[in-house]
């Protein structure tokens, strides 16, 4: 949960896209990014060694979690065209992850699925567009597919998202599909 906004639009969605999952008897564990201290990427790259982060703080809780789990979920409000700075940093640091991929090659690419939930106040076209590939690339880089998005527009007001329904009970679906690709 990319919003540092408890009970806001992307912190309901994602609720609902997690009931979604447990409705498919699949367990979840909601990780809200703002409550975590994590550094964002120095550039020591001490991660080309062994793929392993030099920073120690409590992104060390993350890479397991983010290596393990069978479906990733990643849900964010726009900020500025973009994801929320505290998710970006926890996705800079998967640099060493990106490492154990592309240079050590000892990441499988997993037959892991992952889904975006996107949350925004105006209308734009390309409202969601630099998000997506970053999400798309993130996923990529830890051997996640990206199969599926919801992308919510015109919402802006904290718990606004309760007046859409819709885009609730289709992020219920989102969840329960993804729980149903990832057995
Ligand atoms: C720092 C900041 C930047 C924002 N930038 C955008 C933006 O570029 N485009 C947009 O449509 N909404 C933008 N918004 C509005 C939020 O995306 C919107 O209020 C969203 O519903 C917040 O979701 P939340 O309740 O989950 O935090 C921005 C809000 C903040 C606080």
């Amino acid at each position: 949960m990319g919003s540092p906004r408890l009970k806001g639009n992307t912190d309901l969605l994602l609720d609902e896209a997690l009931k979604g999952v447990q409705s498919q008897q699949g367990e979840v564990e909601k990780i809200v990014v703002d409550k975590l201290k994590i550094s964002p990427c120095r550039e020591y790259y001490g991660c080309l060694k062994d793929g392993n982060c030099v920073i120690r703080d409590e992104m060390d809780d993350i890479y397991p979690k983010l290596l393990e789990a069978g479906g990733i979920i990643i849900a964010s409000p726009i900020f500025f065209y973009g994801l929320t700075a505290q998710l970006k940093a926890l996705i800079d640091r998967c640099q060493a992850l990106w490492v154990r991929k592309y240079i050590l090659h000892n990441l499988p690419d997993a037959a892991r699925k992952g889904v975006f939930i996107g949350v925004g106040a105006t209308r734009g076209k390309q409202l969601f567009d630099g998000s997506i590939l970053t999400v798309k690339y993130f996923f990529k880089s830890i051997g996640v597919e990206y199969v599926d998005e919801l992308l919510v527009r015109g919402v802006d007001k904290k718990g606004e998202i309760r007046k859409h329904p819709a885009a609730l009970s289709t992020a219920f679906e989102l969840g329960s599909r993804l729980a149903q690709r990832t057995g």
